[in-house]
C-alpha cells in the first residue's frame, strides 16, 4: 500500500510524522469530541531518529509520512517516550519494519513495554541526564514519572532547542493545523485545560517536579512538541502553556461553584436551579451541569477552576442515581483538591442519596460546607426559598476561603 500522507516540517531538523484521528470520541472515559492526534516525530540527524510511534491502526499513515522525507529503513534510532498504547501501539511493528540500530526508553519504559508486548527486541534504558547520540546532534533524556505514567519521559534535542514532551502540554484535538499559533487561544485554553484536568490532575504534584526537571536542564526551549495536539513554537505561547500548568497544578480555589445533579421528577432539578441562584446572590459564580447532558470529563474540566462542588440526586431504590455514581467515581480518581462541598436531593420515603453523596465527597477530602438539603417528593415555594438560601450560604463560605 502506498498511502499519500506527507510529513510536516516543525523545525530545521524535525518533521511531524504522526496521525490524525478525526473519529475518536472516547479516550478511556474522556469525551474527545474534537478527535485527537498521535504525534510521532522524525529527526533528520546524521543518525536519523524516530520519536514515539502511533496507535496501532495508524501505522501505515505514519510510515507514509516518514517515507515523504526519507526511506524509513534509514532510521537508526527509535525513542519511546511513553508506553501507553496510543504511542507505543505500533512500536514493535515499527522496530521490525525499520530494524534500527538502537531503541531507547526509560528504565520503567523498558519494563512497561515488555509487559505490554511480551517481545524479545532489545530496548535500552536511559535515565535523566543520559544523552542519545545522533551523530551531529544529541537527545537528552528527562524522566517525568507520572506525566502521565511511571514510564513517561521527555527528550530534548540540543540542535533545535526542542523538547519532545510526550503527554505533557498536549491536548486531544484533531486538526490540519500543526502549530498552536495557527489556532485560536480560547480553543487552546479549553482543550489544554480539559486535557490537564482529565489526564494529569491526579498527578499534579509530579507535574511540578517535571517542570523543575525540564527547567533543571538549564537550556533554552524554542519548541515544545507534545504527543497530542499542536506544537508550541512562539516564545510567548510556550510561556503561556507552562504558566497555565503552574496555575492548574496549584488548584487554587476560585469564586465558582460547580453544581452537578440528576433528577427523576424535576424536584432535584428545581432545587439545583434555586441553589445556583443563591450562589450567584452571594457574589460567586455557579456552573450547573445536569447529568442528562453533561459528560464526566466536562465536569472534571469545570472543577479544575472552581472552589466548590455541590452534588444532588434523588433517591432511587435506596441509592443515588447511577449517573452520580459514575461522575463521582471518575472525579474521586482524579483527586481534585481545595474544594468545599454540599449535597442535596429529593426523596419519597427512605432518602439515602444524600448520605451516599456525603460519603463520596468526604472520601475525596472535600470539606462539607452545610448540612445536606433534602426535600420530600416535591418542593413548594418555601422549600425552594430554603434551597436558594442554602446556596447563598455555601457561596459566602467559599468567598471567605479565597
Ligand atoms: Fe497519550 Fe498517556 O498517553
Amino acid at each position: 500500500m502506498n498511502l499519500p500522507f506527507k510529513a510536516v516540517k516543525i523545525s530545521e531538523n524535525v518533521y511531524w510524522v504522526g496521525a490524525v484521528d478525526w473519529g475518536i470520541r472516547d479516550f478511556h472515559g474522556y469525551a474527545t469530541r474534537r478527535g485527537t492526534t498521535y504525534n510521532a516525530y522524525l529527526v533528520t540527524a546524521e543518525k536519523p531518529a524516530l520519536i514515539d510511534t502511533v496507535k496501532a491502526p495508524f501505522f501505515a499513515e505514519m510510515m507514509s509520512r516518514i517515507r515523504s522525507v526519507i526511506e524509513p529503513d534509514k532510521i537508526e534510532i527509535i525513542v519511546s517516550n511513553h508506553s501507553e498504547m496510543d504511542h507505543s501501539g505500533s512500536l514493535i511493528q515499527t522496530i521490525d519494519a525499520l530494524k534500527p540500530e538502537k531503541v531507547f526508553a526509560s528504565v520503567m519504559g523498558v519494563k512497561a513495554l515488555a509487559e505490554h508486548f511480551h517481545h524479545s527486541r532489545d530496548i535500552q534504558a536511559v535515565k535523566t541526564g543520559d544523552k542519545i547520540d545522533l551523530g551531529n546532534m544529541s537527545l537528552s533524556a528527562v524522566e517525568t514519572r507520572m506525566v502521565h505514567w511511571p514510564d513517561s519521559m521527555m527528550t530534548y534535542l540540543d540542535r533545535d532547542k526542542l523538547l519532545f514532551s510526550q503527554d505533557g502540554f498536549g491536548m486531544h484535538m484533531a486538526s490540519t493545523e500543526r502549530f498552536a499559533d495557527q489556532l485560536p487561544e480560547s480553543l487552546l485554553y479549553a482543550e489544554a485545560a480539559k486535557y490537564y484536568s482529565n489526564i494529569l490532575l491526579l498527578y499534579t504534584q509530579t507535574i511540578a517536579q517535571a517542570l523543575d526537571s525540564v527547567q533543571g536542564l538549564g537550556v533554552p526551549i524554542n519548541y515544545v512538541c507534545p504527543d497530542h495536539g499542536p506544537v508550541w513554537r512562539k516564545p510567548e505561547q510556550i510561556s503561556w502553556i507552562i504558566g497555565n500548568y503552574v496555575k492548574w497544578a496549584e488548584q487554587k480555589p476560585v469564586d465558582k461553584a460547580v453544581i452537578v445533579y440528576d433528577t427523576m421528577w424535576h424536584t432535584t432539578q428545581h432545587m439545583a436551579d434555586a441553589i445556583a441562584d443563591g450562589v450567584r446572590e452571594s457574589g460567586c459564580r455557579a456552573k450547573v451541569l445536569p447529568l442528562s447532558g453533561a459528560h464526566r470529563s466536562d465536569i472534571a474540566t469545570e472543577i479544575l477552576e472552581a472552589g466548590a462542588l455541590i452534588v444532588g440526586s434523588p433517591t432511587i431504590n435506596n441509592q443515588m442515581f447511577p449517573s452520580l455514581a459514575d461522575a463521582l467515581t471518575y472525579l474521586k480518581g482524579l483527586k481534585p483538591r481545595n474544594l468545599l462541598g454540599g449535597v442535596f436531593g429529593s426523596f419519597g420515603w427512605s432518602g439515602e442519596a444524600c448520605k451516599h453523596l456525603t460519603a463520596y465527597l468526604t472520601d475525596m477530602g472535600i470539606e462539607i460546607a452545610a448540612e445536606p438539603l433534602r426535600v420530600k417528593y416535591v418542593a413548594d415555594d418555601s422549600m425552594l426559598a430554603q434551597a436558594h438560601q442554602w446556596g447563598a450560604e455555601i457561596g459566602m463560605k467559599l468567598l471567605k476561603r479565597l
